[in-house]
């Protein structure tokens, strides 16, 4: 390949990285709950039954925001089954994924859990099967310090302080018809306004996500969107986004481009969160909160990878192994956050452990890294920062990408994907700048030239790279490490000049001292 070139000057960024960010999302679906941060009897589990080996690989991974209940789950979710003493909690029958919850695990675990881990707390609530009364109730559970009902019943609980929790979503997916008590954009933002103003009549200092449309490929993308943030534009400070990247159709570049769809989709959604504000003459601007994102196709469509019969306790769904080419893609999308670091402001890996999630763990016995682990690691630990704003010259490919509605097969042409796919984040408290890049070429090697203006001398503290020949390679329990971040051997630095050169396929990540 012919020399790949990428200017930067340190004056010009983009945005500086938020720390909500680098999130990720446990859901009470499969095992990530049950089996996953929580196993009582684990020879790990503390007296909470918090499994500590995956409390050990969380605080390696370095999520800093945690979604949680869901999901689908939490449209048919009464967060009141999940207080109190365990031994009267309810098992109920969850019509999301078909399984039975036994409530073990409730709001205040989840509290707790996080803040053993350092991680912040990111609650949504049911505005499906319930709506603005439960949400108002839950936030005055949460949040009120005390001397109401609700807030004496939190203390009598064992919680004497209010939990403060600052970010809330409003709701899940509601467009989608697999969800419990969907709605329309008008039905769905009229309900999330009235949540809302209640909600923050409680506690003034919560911050809101709407629910965006499920996915880009949604009939009522677009719509959905300007629709509901009429309704919630004064109550609410982020408009959610998701998005799930395939290979079903086993077109590894087509795969390795999609990554690109996403800053299509994140440029759609400022625009017509933009044109909402245009409207109404505002200077406010919506940010955006990309609160499920990953790759997931394996389990995605195939029934007994998604629901098993017998409404099962915590039923091994959604287990998507993850490969080499699979953490090329979810590198890619790394680089699409960062790189949108002015509007995106909270994300969300989905999900943490077990369910589509870069923490495995066999109940009973041991957890272990898959693929994309490291790569959102080095986002999370290094992408801390001023985002620069990158000239990049690199050849680019054609692709033709699927992205299936349903059973319905539904491309996509990606006339220019550059084989290069770079961010840049200078922290200039750490004095680093870092480079992510991808080098999406199948057969060859990048020859990359950086020209980093501004920074005077610049020299490498560290190299990395993630790349296999072998694309289908997996970690697992027998082989943990198979896949792992090795040193990147060809990194020259002259001056404010950086010479690399990356593996074909391979996830670079070159970190320098400024
Ligand atoms: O993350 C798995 C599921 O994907 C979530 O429950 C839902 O919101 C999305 O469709």
């Amino acid at each position: 390949m012919r020399n790949v070139e990428v200017r930067f000057h340190r004056d010009f960024a983009i945005g500086t990285t938020h720390p909500r960010l680098f999130g990720a999302f446990i859901e009470h679906l499969g095992r990530c709950v049950y089996g996953g941060i929580f196993e009582p009897g684990h020879p790990t589990a503390d007296a909470r039954g918090f499994r500590q080996d995956v409390m050990a690989l969380v605080r390696e991974l370095a999520p800093t925001i945690m979604r949680y209940p869901g999901g689908n789950f939490v449209s048919g979710y009464d967060w009141e089954d999940g207080v109190g003493p365990i031994a009267e909690r309810p098992q109920r029958l969850d019509l999301a994924w078909m399984s039975t919850e036994t409530n073990q695990f409730g709001t205040n675990e989840f509290i707790d859990w996080c803040r053993m881990a350092g991680i912040e707390p990111m609650l949504a609530v049911n505005l499906g099967t319930r709506g603005g009364d439960a949400a108002r109730r839950m936030v005055e559970y949460c949040n009120h310090p005390g001397g109401t009902t609700l807030s004496e019943r939190r203390r009598t609980h064992g919680w004497d302080k209010p939990h403060g929790v600052k970010f809330w979503c409003l709701g899940n997916e509601m467009d989608g018809p697999w969800q419990m008590e969907a709605k329309t954009a008008t039905e769905y933002g009229r309900v999330a306004r009235e949540a809302a103003k209640m909600m923050k009549w409680f506690d003034p200092s919560i911050e809101l996500a709407a629910a965006g449309s499920s996915g880009r490929r949604m009939p009522t993308f677009g719509a959905w969107e300007d629709t509901v943030l009429q309704h919630t534009f004064d109550h609410v400070e982020y408009i959610s986004l998701h998005t799930y990247l395939n290979n079903y159709d086993q077109d590894t570049p087509a795969f390795l481009a999609s990554v690109d769809l996403m800053d299509d989709f994140i440029d759609e959604v400022v625009a017509i969160a933009d044109a909402v504000a245009a409207r109404r003459r505002s200077s406010k601007r919506i940010m955006l909160s990309f609160d499920e994102w990953n790759v997931w196709y394996r389990t995605r469509r195939n029934r007994a990878a998604r629901i098993k019969e017998g409404w099962p306790v915590a039923p091994p769904i959604l287990e998507e192994i993850y490969n080499m080419e699979d953490a090329l893609a979810f590198g890619g999308c790394c680089i699409s956050l960062l790189n949108h670091a002015d509007r995106v402001t909270a994300a969300c890996l989905a999900q943490l452990v077990n369910v589509i999630a870069p923490i495995m763990t066999e109940t009973g016995g041991p957890a272990w890294r898959q693929t994309i682990f490291w790569p959102f690691m080095q986002f999370s630990r290094m992408g801390r920062g001023r985002v620069l704003r990158t000239e990049i010259r690199s050849p680019t490919y054609s692709a033709r990408y699927n992205d299936p509605q349903g059973p319905i097969n539904d491309y996509y042409d990606i006339p220019a994907a550059p084989y290069l796919k770079l961010s840049a984040v200078h922290d200039d408290k750490a004095g680093t700048l870092t480079l992510f890049a991808l080098n999406r070429s199948l057969t060859e090697e990048m020859p990359l030239a950086v020209s980093a203006a501004g920074f005077g001398k610049v020299a490498v503290k560290q190299a990395l790279q993630l790349c296999d020949p072998d694309l289908e390679a997996v970690n697992s329990k027998t082989s943990p490490d198979r896949i792992a971040p090795k040193p990147l051997a060809k990194v020259k630095t002259s001056g404010g000049q950086v010479e690399a050169v990356l593996a074909p396929a391979s996830w670079n990540v070159i970190q320098l001292a400024v």
